[in-house]
């Protein structure tokens, strides 16, 4: 956390966690631990805690009158700095309760926010970030008198009027209109890139998995035993991932591009995965997918889940799934059944610190890329919604007319071949395959 004049405050915060009634014990207790790990993240020292059921009764602070005046002193007693809750907070809760407790408050997505913007290293991380900021911003400035600058470095202050106002709102949504521009054309050049990295044969991985699972330490190990460039091991705080870093590995006879993500983390508040969607499809269009897991984390089943949510609900993607079992070596007297997904292609269980588990893991990705047949489409010319569906399922190598017919190569997912077979009814087209 910085203060006004940018410089690094060591915060004293009182962490707020805010339950609804009929969420499990195991829930709260989840939510609580990502909450402090957050805190952490973002070099806040939690002085304190206080838990509260939501009542819908206090709409305007969230939590009661007795509850509040309770903060309110037990912030004063621990000389806290500032105020956390748990959830998102109108921009009228949130001065509501400062107004009472009469130091600055943030709720969950302004403190996720918060990370993001320190870890943002590139020109397109930082412009995601400030967007996603502005999003944040702009439906907490409508008629609540708060400034722009209450995301930004001067939180807690108050807005002079509405013709101010007028004013915050026009810019934001002009630098949210530009900020938009910059993110799209940044995701053009990458997809230029990856249909390069196509054409040439080369496969993508994306590495996907909770924050803190071990993404990052699984791409430094990869290039470290058989890449080209290194990346620093990653620490223990959350979210160090925040551009898409992308390494090549050479395996076999294969050469794998694998790309990092940024973490994810329960219910990721939807305009973050709107604006971090550019930082996600770079790993979620890849060829195969490695769901990096904790095993070790007493939360491990919501963590997965977490991530199945955003990678299958939200993002949609449809690219094969191998589930890594990590950090195995803290659990030594664990058994495989323990350990289970399947929703994944493939399972791999171990420590990818241990060269045996990267060998395992490095076999079960030839194993999905081997599962990709080459089918030789003949296909009419005038037939081009077909041509469109190879390019949407698959990956064209080569593509070429003559007589009326373009003659096709396209490589597709085993089970995606059905899709072909119900081209082939049409006698129209002719496919050389033996897999046919
Ligand atoms: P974000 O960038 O926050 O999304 O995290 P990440 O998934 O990239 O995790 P990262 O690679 O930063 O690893 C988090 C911590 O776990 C680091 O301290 C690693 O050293 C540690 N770690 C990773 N894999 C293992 C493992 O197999 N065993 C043990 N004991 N520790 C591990």
């Amino acid at each position: 956390m910085h203060d006004i004049a940018g410089a690094f405050v060591p915060l004293r915060a009182i962490l707020v966690h805010v339950y609804h009634s009929d969420e499990s014990e195991s829930k709260r207790e989840y939510m609580r631990e990502e909450l402090k790990s957050l805190a952490h993240t973002a070099g806040v020292d939690m002085v304190g805690e206080l838990f509260q059921s939501m009542v819908k009764d206090h709409a305007k602070t969230l939590i009661g009158k007795g509850k509040l005046e309770e903060l309110a002193d037990f912030a004063k007693a621990e000389s806290a700095t500032l105020i956390i809750f748990g959830i998102e907070l109108s921009g009228s809760q949130l001065r509501n309760v400062e107004d009472v407790c009469m130091i600055r408050v943030i709720d969950r997505t302004q403190l996720i926010l918060d990370i993001f913007a320190s870890r943002a290293k590139s020109f397109e991380g930082k412009a995601q970030v400030r967007l996603a900021e502005l999003q944040y911003a702009l439906p907490r400035l409508m008629g609540q008198g708060v400034t722009m600058s209450r995301l930004g470095a001067g939180i807690g202050t108050r807005g002079p009027g509405e013709t101010k106002l007028e004013i915050d709102r026009r810019t934001i949504r002009k630098d949210i209109a530009k900020l938009r521009r910059i993110v799209i054309e940044a995701g053009v050049k990458r997809a230029e890139l990856r249909r390069r990295r196509r054409r040439l044969g080369v496969y993508t991985v994306g590495l996907v998995g909770y924050t803190n699972a071990g993404k990052t330490t699984l791409l430094a190990h990869l290039a470290k035993r058989y890449g080209e460039k290194q990346v620093e091991p990653g620490n223990d705080r959350l979210f160090d991932t925040l551009d898409p870093t992308s390494r090549r590995v050479m395996y076999a006879s294969q050469t794998l591009v694998v790309t990092d993500t940024v973490g994810f983390i329960r219910e990721l508040p939807h305009h973050l995965i709107d604006a971090f969607r550019a930082t996600l499809e770079e790993a979620l269009d890849s060829d195969v997918l490695i769901h990096v897991i904790d095993a070790s984390s007493p939360y491990r089943e919501e963590e997965m889940k977490t991530v199945y949510d955003v990678v299958h609900d939200v993002l949609k993607t449809k690219v094969p799934v191998i589930s890594v079992f990590n950090k195995m070596d803290l659990l030594p007297d664990s058994q495989d059944a323990e350990f289970q997904d399947h929703t994944a292609d493939q399972v791999v269980r171990g420590s990818i610190l241990w060269q045996d588990t990267l060998s395992q893991l490095l076999s079960a990705i030839d194993h999905v890329i081997l599962k990709r047949v080459t089918l030789h489409l003949q296909i009419p010319s005038k037939r081009s919604d077909i041509l469109a569906e190879a390019y949407l399922l698959g990956e064209v190598s080569s593509c070429h007319e003559k007589d009326d017919h373009l003659y096709v190569d396209v490589a597709i997912d085993e089970k995606e071949i059905s899709h072909f077979v119900d081209f082939l009814s049409d006698r129209e087209i002719v496919v050389e395959d033996q897999w046919l």
